[in-house]
This record gives structure tokens, C-alpha cells and sequence, in this order.
């Protein structure tokens, strides 16, 4: 007798070819079959003397009457099984095989899925999906740009849109007041578990709307997306300026799943006699639950850990806050168990919790902070994959001051609309300014990010002045926006998700690759492929891109 599972998309299902009841013509036809073969069957569905459990189809089998060998397979370079032996790259190089095991094969049509509900969703909320193109000029989203050479027009280039902000804008003058589109968006950007050069955004946009109708409909997406793929029902999503976000988390994306929250110890901490600490214009510490039994040598393994380079810091104190209520620092020489107490009690520490602060400038400091209570976070496992925790994080500044380059940038993109009441704070604290600009978090991830948007020329022209643009590089770079402007455009705002995110986060996962059927390395590279590539001669002289002597 011979067996054989034969998988398809749907499931396996056991064929069974036996001596007695098969020609000996398809006997051996079927002792020819390799692994990954693609047959054709008929045969009789029979009951399976020996049942599996386990599988939907475990009650059956088929015994064979024809057997067809449609195409051989060599063997496969990894096994197609829930759990391969194949490496990373390797399963890259063959994607097409990766693909057939589950659960690649699951997290494609999970996308699939929640594709449909997003479309279906927002059509009916009455937006049009409209295409935009991908032959454009720079959007500037804060990456550097993929080009494309023209070849009708000598020395000229196109930009891969960073986002179709500006086509969205656009469409808003256009009257289309709902526009949404599922789209491919390209950054040449350094790449991470949540990046990719290509992914795809939940593009939106509408018209005659503030902050808070946009932040309405995109909480209602992300609520029914939740309740029907994953059935958890959340009530309204909290909210966090950024500025709180910041001095509470040290973060502008707080994965709020658990709490050690920053308390800030600069008046319980300085004038004691410890050196370090007076000279610093951060004090901050945590208290993570649970920790007081941890040995020197696990403390020093995180005081390590912050230390590497990656994380930066120069060092970290910490306090026991003992069971027995007594408490024990590595500063004991400067501060007295009454001084811990009132650190305990700032930081909201119970018994058996340990205190871990840093000090520094305060934007390093709380960077490190935060850093350091995300790895404790995930070493106890307090981030719980099945737990959704959405936030919104509103006020974003306006602007960021980029030391490299001494200039203002724009913290979101350059079309973003200062709060009005901050405005007159432009010509002398820009720093200060606050947009009306949001992000979608989950989990620790942003999710999402929008803003209202300027719609007048003046203003516009007005942020580009203040981004260090010369009026003739504005006009060159975004006349037609600015242009578009001046016929009537409507007060706008919108929102675009990370695809790819929002997947990846509600399949209970942080890498986006896992959700895309052919993603890029980490060097940008498509293995498979093998691109990018070199061009040859001709097709370089074509796009006037051979450099002739
Ligand atoms: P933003 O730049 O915040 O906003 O992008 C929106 C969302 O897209 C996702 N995202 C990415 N996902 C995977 N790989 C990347 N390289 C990548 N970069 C961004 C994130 C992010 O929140 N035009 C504006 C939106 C608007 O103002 O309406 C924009 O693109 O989840």
C-alpha cells in the first residue's frame, strides 16, 4: 500500500493506493511520486480505518483509481512543514515555497481579509477609492526618494510617491470630499522589522472636517476590524498629548498594554550629596512590578544593557523596595531609606517592586528610559499579543529642530496646519508650536498618522518659508499645490494606516515581512529576484544615464 498526502490551498487530504484494489499501472505510477509533485486523482472517497483526529479530513481517504502526474518537483531546499528547518534566506530565495506552508499561506489570506473589511468599510462610510499615480515628483514624508529615469526626456526624473499626499489634496479641490485608496507607498529609508522600502498604506482623506470627525471615522474602522477579526470589543480609545506621552512614556507611540510609567524624581533626587545626579537635567525612574528579587547579577545585566551602545546610556541606579518593606539602593551612601520612600511612593512602587532611574539631558534620557522599560516588558510578558490597546496621541509639534542640518523640519509633513491658537508663537518659539496632528497607536506601534491640513496659499507659502524653502524652490517644488489652492479648496484633513502594520499587529505579530508575499530584505533586496540589479549598456544609454567620456 502506498500513501500520500496531497495538499492543496484548502487542506490535505490522504490518498491511499493499494495493491488490491489499484491497477498495478497506477501501483507504479504512484511509487514514482517525490515530495511537491502535482497529481491529479479520482478515486473513492472511503472511511479511513486508522482515523486522525488532528486533521479536518482525518475520517477519509481516497482510494486511488487514476493517478496523473501533472509536473515532477525536485526536492525542496526546505521542508514544507509548520515548522521548517529552513533559514531566513533561504526561504526568501524560494519564497514561492515559503508561501505554501501555512502559516505564510494563513497570514496572506488573514491580509486578504482584513483588506476586504477595511474597502468594504469605508465604502460604505461613502468613500471612493481613486488611483493615484507612481510617476511623480518628490513627497516629501521625511525619507530620501526612489527615482525613476525618464527616457523621453533626457537628464529628467520621476519620484516614487513616499505617500500620494499631495494627489490626495488634490483630489479634495477636486470635490471628491471622501477619497480613500489602498496603496503601495515607496521610502529609501534604513530598514527594521517595521519597515520595508515598498509597503502600503490605508490612504484617506475628506473634506469640510476637523480633527475630531477624522480621529471618529478612523477609531470606528479600527474598532469594527477589531470586533470582527478578532472579536474584542474596545470602548473609546483613550487620548495622550504628545507632550504627556513624552514625559509619561518617552515615547510618542506608549505601548500602554502594561504601566511602569516615568515619574520624574529631579526634586526628590538633587542636593543629596550624589554628584551625578545635581548636575543632570533629567532625573527619571520606573518601577517594575515584581523586580525586587532580582540578583546584583540581573541588575547589572540590564545596567549593561543600557549601557551598549544601541541604547547609550552612561549608567542607571536602582532601589529594592523589599517584601518585608524595607528598602536597599545602590546609592544607599547618599540617600536614607526615608529618601527611597518618598521615591517609592513617586514612582507608585509597591513591595517586591525595583526601581531602575536615569539621569541625562532629558530627550536622551527618557529615549533610554523607554527603551529599557519595553525590554523589561517584553523579559516579564507584559506584552501580550491577544491584548489590544489602541491610543490616540494628539498636539504633535509642528516642527523639530534637525541639528544636522540647523534647520526646522516639519514633523509631519510640510502641509500640516498649525493649531490656531499657536501660530503667532511661529515667528518667535517655532520649536513650540503645536499642529493639528495625530497618530493611531497600538501596542506600542504606530498604527497610523494624519493631520488637518493647510488649505490656503499664504499659509502654505507662509510654513514652507518658515522650512527654509526660497520662494522660486517652493513654487518649483509644489507651485501646483499652492496653485490648486487659490480655486476654492476646501478646509481637508486625513489619515493614512500602515497596512502592513495594521495586519501584522492584529495577526498578534511585530514584523511586517511575515504579512507581505514578497518582501524585501533588510538590505532592501529582493533575493528571489536578485534585484536591484545592473542595467546593461543599451537600456543605460536609453535612459541618458551612460556616462560617456
Ligand atoms: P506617515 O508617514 O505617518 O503619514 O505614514 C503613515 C503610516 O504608514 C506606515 N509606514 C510604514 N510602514 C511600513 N514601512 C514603512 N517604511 C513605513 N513608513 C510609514 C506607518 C505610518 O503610521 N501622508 C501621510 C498621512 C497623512 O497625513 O494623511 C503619511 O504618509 O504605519
Amino acid at each position: 500500500m502506498i500513501w500520500v498526502d496531497l495538499r492543496d490551498r484548502y487542506g490535505v487530504t490522504q490518498l491511499i493506493f493499494d495493491e488490491e484494489r489499484t491497477s498495478s499501472e497506477m501501483m507504479e505510477k504512484a511509487a514514482q511520486l517525490g515530495r511537491e509533485f502535482v497529481i491529479q486523482v479520482t478515486g473513492k472517497v472511503i472511511e479511513r480505518e486508522s482515523k486522525n483526529p488532528q486533521l479536518p479530513t482525518g475520517d477519509i481517504e481516497i482510494l486511488v483509481s487514476e493517478l496523473e502526474i501533472l509536473n515532477a518537483s525536485l526536492t525542496p531546499p526546505f521542508t514544507i512543514e509548520n515548522e521548517t528547518d529552513g533559514g531566513e534566506e533561504l526561504r526568501m530565495k524560494y519564497r514561492y515555497l515559503d508561501i505554501r506552508r501555512n502559516p505564510v499561506k494563513e497570514n496572506l489570506m488573514f491580509r486578504h481579509q482584513v483588506g476586504m473589511k477595511v474597502r468594504n468599510y469605508l465604502s460604505e462610510e461613502g468613500f471612493i477609492e481613486v488611483e493615484t499615480p507612481y510617476l511623480i515628483k518628490s513627497t516629501p514624508e521625511g525619507a530620501r526618494d526612489f527615482v525613476v529615469p525618464s527616457r523621453m526626456n533626457e537628464g529628467q526624473f520621476y519620484a516614487l510617491p513616499q505617500s500620494p499626499q499631495t494627489f490626495k489634496q488634490l483630489l479634495m479641490v477636486g470635490g471628491m470630499d471622501k477619497y480613500f485608496q489602498i496603496v503601495k507607498c515607496f521610502r529609501d529609508e534604513d530598514l527594521r522589522a517595521d519597515r520595508q522600502p515598498e509597503f502600503t498604506q490605508i490612504d484617506c482623506e475628506m473634506a469640510f472636517v476637523e480633527q475630531e470627525d477624522i480621529l471618529n471615522i478612523f477609531e470606528g474602522l479600527t474598532r469594527h476590524l477589531l470586533k470582527e477579526i478578532k472579536g474584542v470589543e474596545i470602548g473609546d480609545f483613550p487620548r495622550m498629548t504628545y507632550a504627556d506621552a513624552m514625559k509619561k512614556y518617552g515615547n510618542d507611540k506608549p505601548d500602554i498594554r502594561f504601566g511602569m510609567e516615568f515619574s520624574e524624581l529631579n526634586d526628590l533626587a538633587k542636593n543629596k550629596g550624589f554628584n551625578v545626579f545635581d548636575q543632570q537635567e533629567l532625573i527619571v525612574g520606573i518601577a517594575v512590578p515584581g523586580a525586587a528579587s532580582y540578583t546584583r547579577k540581573r541588575i547589572d545585566k540590564l545596567i549593561e544593557w543600557v549601557k551598549r551602545p544601541q541604547v547609550g546610556a552612561n549608567g542607571m541606579v536602582w532601589a529594592k523596595y523589599n517584601e518585608d518593606g524595607s528598602l536597599k539602593s545602590s546609592v544607599d551612601k547618599f540617600y536614607s531609606e526615608e529618601d527611597l520612600k518618598v521615591w517609592a511612593k513617586e514612582t507608585g512602587a509597591n513591595p517586591g517592586d525595583l526601581i531602575l532611574v536615569m539621569s541625562g539631558d532629558a530627550d536622551s534620557t527618557r529615549t533610554q528610559l523607554s527603551a529599557l522599560r519595553m525590554h523589561l516588558a517584553t523579559e516579564l510578558g507584559l506584552r501580550d499579543p491577544k491584548v489590544f490597546a489602541p491610543l490616540w496621541v494628539v498636539d504633535f509639534p509642528l516642527l523639530e529642530w534637525d541639528e544636522e542640518t540647523k534647520r526646522y523640519h516639519a514633523m509631519h509633513h510640510p502641509f500640516t496646519s498649525p493649531k490656531p491658537e499657536d501660530i503667532q508663537l511661529l515667528a518667535t518659539d517655532p520649536g513650540k508650536v503645536r499642529a493639528n496632528a495625530y497618530d493611531l497607536v497600538m501596542n506600542g506601534n504606530e498604527i497610523g498618522g494624519g493631520s488637518i491640513r493647510i488649505h490656503d496659499k499664504a499659509t502654505q507659502a507662509m510654513m514652507f518659508d518658515y522650512l527654509g524653502f526660497t520662494p522660486e524652490e517652493a513654487k518649483a517644488q509644489f507651485g501646483f499645490l499652492m496653485d490648486a489652492f487659490q480655486y476654492g479648496a476646501p478646509p481637508h484633513g486625513g489619515i493614512a494606516f500602515g497596512f502592513d502594520r495594521l495586519v501584522a499587529i492584529l495577526g498578534g505579530h511585530e514584523t511586517i515581512r511575515d504579512y507581505i508575499a514578497f518582501p524585501k530584505n533588510n538590505s532592501g533586496r529582493d533575493i528571489m529576484i536578485d534585484a536591484p540589479s545592473k542595467l546593461d549598456d543599451t537600456q543605460l544609454t536609453e535612459l541618458h544615464l551612460k556616462v560617456t567620456e
